[in-house]
């Protein structure tokens, strides 16, 4: 019956059993007609034909056998088919049926050429193609091409770099983010877009970080075992050796180090990864289906550009963190390894080795070139920055260490970065960074620990000539760090001040001062000292001088006792300051908008000792304190608060500048009156008027304040509120009488000292004052002979203990005799003197006393025992205004008083 059958029925029947996946009636059938069912032709109906969805296992067995051929050879005729299926078809129906099957061919558009005489392997990989496209099993087709690894070069090479990165890319590696290419649209990929899929999940996620290297050894790896990735079309027209090498390219290749470099400026943790767990070219895993099969040509190629890309890499991190320079820092230990060069060491270490840098090249190196290569044009050959070799390695490692140093220290700098300080020179960033690297170091440094700020300033210094300095024993070298550009002297009192802020005072001495090569001059550690002290006091908020910043302040200006010795004019200044600011601390004070006082109020104010002012203002009776807040001001003029005021022109021209302490002396002394006034304690400011006022008072250099405050003081009328007086000295037993004397003691020390512009408004008050003080005498007189009238005033003493005090006497007698003495009123002879004055000088001598004696009179006057007659001080009080009157306006007109001797004549 077999016999029978014509070879269109074969083939029919052949189709039938293969749409049945009954693969033993087919292999039964083969068997037995050989002759039709040639290889080709049944491989082409089981393309055809057979289920996709048929396991591998199924049918591997029967392609084996047309591969090895036994099926021809040996053919097992016992087993029989069912061949009912054609049996009522005629051989004419058949043969028309057969012409209708369009069977596939073998071949498939781009199939390998190597391939195109070879059924077997076009049938694998076609049937390849159709069981992932058909039924997505691909995970059946490593059953079905294993087996025929040996039968061509092209089965090895497509299944390890087609099917094996796409099988681990999408069942093994990341089965939940498969790419979604077929098989076979996944070959004709270009390898830029390839690269980017077979990676595209790679160190996606955190916990996929340790794969990186897996996924290039086990994707890539693989992925490249193809003669296709290789452009060996230049190798064609190169006609020597030598050149053959350089034309040789692989931009399969380059496109995975793009991506690597990529990752260096997108995901820098993947790329440090990558560099890390992958060993580059000759690092690939492709399973159990071969083994390396790069010459050592294609492998020193790779390398180098791999070595390359690991450089652009390093130089591409963008990151400024510890985490990622140490990545670099392993980039290059990597590298290093890989060019058989010592491997540097740790980032760690390196900092606390500060081995110098000495490259001979460094010239070229150090240059605005070298910045632009950084940025462009990194893996091309004519980059410097990237040649793998020790000029590199060390460059990349020494830009590596400075970025580190900065980066831990809290003034994150990534290696782009020193590397454009260090090429691009540029004194003003340079400076800048230096800076905050020094206040980083302050905010974030263990603030007690001296090993930290030696290392500290080690590292700074380093830094600048990246240990060039030391290596060759001369500060006379070019220098190429990053701050190359800075003076080491600049770097010196940085780090000085940052010592000094930090309370590290016994290690800025030893190094400043103690050490035998003074890193500093005298001058300028000293000024660096001062500014330093003067930092920490305007950066106080507390004016006690035993807290925070006035304490650093102290302890700042003692730290170095050779260089800035008490005695020392800075030194002394500051102290005084100091002891300004602290007595200040004792009051209640409170500026506008309810800030407390802080110190570095009064080194700003134009005007300090208006501080006083609101002293007085803010602290009931401290007017009382005047020799406490007269220190404070004497205090400020030592410590040169006023000093930009002396440059102020005088507001009279011809006077003299007044000497500061003496000015300052007057205007708190004129505050403390106007406050005692305020505070209606008339008593206390009128004493510190003859006491102090007109003590201190010099004609020659009038002020504008004292005078104003004298005559304050004699406008003072009493009332009520008034503080009563303690003690009543020789004046008069009646208040009113005694208040309107003192008021015209007080305005007779405005007239000695007031402006000449302001006299009349002065006498105005002074005649008002005299008018009511005559009144006041009338009125008693008028009593006192009443009383007289009544009786004895001594038996009633009674009468008067209300407004007197205990041991005043009152003398009626004496008093009314005194009035009718009185021969014209103190404002008249006033005025007289003046018109005279102003035509003869000498007309007034009668009147002339010098100012100094006038005062004591007053003062002595003041403080007599009772026993003096009254009368005296009337006079003495007249003569003084008055002659306070004449030598003001001798002075006035630019005659000097007459000696009182001459009057008599
Ligand atoms: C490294 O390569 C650069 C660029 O080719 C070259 O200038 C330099 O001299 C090389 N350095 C060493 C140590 O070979
Ligand atoms: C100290 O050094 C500064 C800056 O380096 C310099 O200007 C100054 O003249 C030096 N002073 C002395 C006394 O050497
Ligand atoms: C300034 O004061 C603050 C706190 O008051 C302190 O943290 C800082 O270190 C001070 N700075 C200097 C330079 O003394
Ligand atoms: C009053 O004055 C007269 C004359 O000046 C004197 O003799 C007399 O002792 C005085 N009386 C008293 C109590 O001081
Ligand atoms: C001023 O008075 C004196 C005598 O006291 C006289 O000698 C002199 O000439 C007078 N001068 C004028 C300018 O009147």
């Amino acid at each position: 019956m077999t016999a029978s059958l014509s070879p269109p029925r074969v083939l029919l029947l052949a189709v039938h059993f293969a749409t049945k996946s009954d693969v033993q009636g087919l292999t039964a059938l083969v068997a037995h007609h050989p002759n039709v069912l040639r290889p080709e032709l049944i491989l082409r109906v089981l393309l055809t034909c057979l289920p996709e969805t048929l396991r591998s296992s199924e049918y591997v067995g029967l392609i084996e056998r047309i591969e090895s051929g036994d099926l021809y050879a040996e053919p097992d005729l016992s087993i029989q088919f069912d061949s009912s299926s054609v049996q009522d078809i005629t051989d004419a129906e058949a043969a028309k049926k057969t012409r209708r099957l369009h069977l596939l061919p073998l071949a498939w558009v781009d199939a390998p050429e190597d391939a195109l005489a070879d059924p077997v392997s076009l049938f694998l990989i076609h049937r390849a193609h159709r069981v992932d496209q058909e039924a997505g099993l691909l995970t059946q087709l490593p059953d079905l091409i294993v087996p025929f690894l040996q039968h061509a070069p092209c089965i090895r090479t497509w299944m390890v770099s087609a099917l094996l990165p796409l099988l681990r890319r999408n069942y093994e590696y990341y089965p939940h983010e498969p790419i979604t290419q077929t098989l076979e649209s996944f070959e004709r990929l270009d390898s830029r877009t390839a690269v980017a899929l077979l990676l595209s999940q790679t160190g996606v996620r955190e916990e996929d970080l340790p794969h990186v290297g897996r996924d290039l050894r086990g994707l890539i790896g693989p992925w490249l075992h193809n003669d296709a990735r290789w452009d060996k079309s230049m190798e064609k027209q190169s006609p020597t050796e030598s050149d053959r090498s350089d034309r040789m390219a692989c931009p399969a290749w380059e496109y995975v180090l793009e991506w690597l470099t990529t990752q260096a400026v997108v995901s820098w943790r993947v790329a440090v990864k990558a560099f890390d767990q992958w060993d580059g070219p000759n690092d690939v895993d492709l399973g159990e289906y071969g083994s390396g099969w790069l010459g050592d040509e294609e492998q020193g190629l790779l390398e180098r550009r791999f070595a390359r890309a690991a450089l652009a890499s390093a130089y591409s991190i963008p990151e400024a963190s510890v985490e990622a320079l140490s990545g670099v820092n392993n980039i290059i230990t990597k590298i290093m390894t890989l060019l058989d060069q010592d491997p540097c060491p740790t980032l760690q270490v390196a900092s606390s080795l500060l081995s110098p840098f000495t490259e001979l090249d460094s010239e070229r190196l150090i240059s605005a070139k070298s910045a632009s290569l950084m940025r462009n044009d990194l893996l091309e050959e004519s980059n410097y920055l990237t040649t793998p070799n020790q000029t590199s390695t060390q460059l990349l490692h020494v830009l590596t260490l400075s970025a580190f140093i900065l980066t831990k220290a809290g003034a994150p700098c990534s290696v782009r970065r020193a590397g454009e300080l260090a090429f691009l020179r540029d004194e003003r960033e340079q400076k800048a960074t230096a800076v905050k690297l020094i206040h980083s170091l302050s905010t974030n440094g263990p603030k007690n620990d001296d090993k930290y700020w030696i290392r500290a300033r080690n590292e700074l210094l380093w830094l600048r000539d990246w240990g060039a300095e030391e290596a060759f024993g001369s500060s006379d070298i070019q220098t190429y760090g990053i701050f190359s550009r800075l003076k080491k002297d600049f770097l010196e009192v940085e780090c000085l001040k940052a010592f000094l802020a930090n309370t590290r005072y016994s290690l800025a001495r030893s190094i400043y001062e103690d050490s035998p090569d003074k890193p500093l001059n005298e001058s300028v550690l000293r000024d660096t000292t001062v500014a330093a002290a003067m930092e920490a006091y305007d950066n106080a908020s507390n004016p006690h001088r035993g807290r925070g910043g006035l304490l650093k302040c102290d302890d700042i200006i003692h730290a170095f006792p050779k260089t800035l010795p008490e005695m020392h004019p800075a030194a002394r200044r500051i102290e005084a300051l100091l002891k300004a600011t602290h007595a200040l601390s004792e009051y209640r004070l409170v500026l506008k908008k309810g800030e407390p006082f802080t110190p570095v109020v009064l080194r700003v104010l134009t005007d300090p000792v208006s501080i006083i002012g609101k002293v007085l203002e803010q602290n009931p009776k401290g007017y009382t304190n005047i020799q406490d807040l007269l220190d404070i001001g004497s205090n400020m003029v030592d410590a040169g608060l006023l000093d930009s005021d002396t440059s102020k022109p005088s507001r009279i021209n011809s006077t003299p500048p007044s000497d500061p302490h003496i000015a300052t002396r007057k205007r708190i002394t004129a505050m403390c009156v106007d406050a005692a006034l305020t505070e209606d304690d008339f008593e206390t400011a009128y004493s510190y008027v003859v006491n102090r006022v007109a003590v201190y008072a010099d004609p020659q250099v009038t002020d504008e304040y004292s005078w104003k405050a004298a005559l304050q003081a004699g406008k003072y009328r009493r009332t009520a509120r008034t503080v009563k007086p303690t003690h009543i000295g020789t004046g008069s037993g009646n208040l009113d009488i005694r208040h309107l004397e003192q008021r015209i003691e007080c305005l007779s020390t405005a007239v000695r000292i007031a402006p000449p512009a302001t006299l009349q408004e002065i006498l105005n008050v002074f005649r008002k004052c005299e008018e009511e003080l005559n009144a006041a005498i009338k009125a008693e007189e008028a009593q006192e002979s009443a009383w007289d009238d009544q009786g004895d005033v001594q038996a009633m003493p009674g009468a008067f203990s209300s407004t007197v005090p205990a041991g005043v006497v009152r003398n009626a007698t004496r008093s009314s005799r005194h009035v009718e003495e009185a021969p014209m009123s103190l404002f008249d002879l006033s005025r007289a003197s003046m018109a005279r004055a102003q035509h003869n000088l000498s007309a007034l001598s009668s009147l002339q006393r010098s100012g100094q004696s006038r005062a004591s009179d007053v003062e002595g006057s003041l403080d007599d025992a009772s026993g003096q007659p009254r009368v005296r001080k009337r006079d003495q009080l007249r003569e003084a205004a008055v002659g306070t009157l004449a030598s003001g306006v001798g002075w006035l007109i630019g005659a000097q008083p007459v000696d009182r001797s001459q009057e008599r004549e």
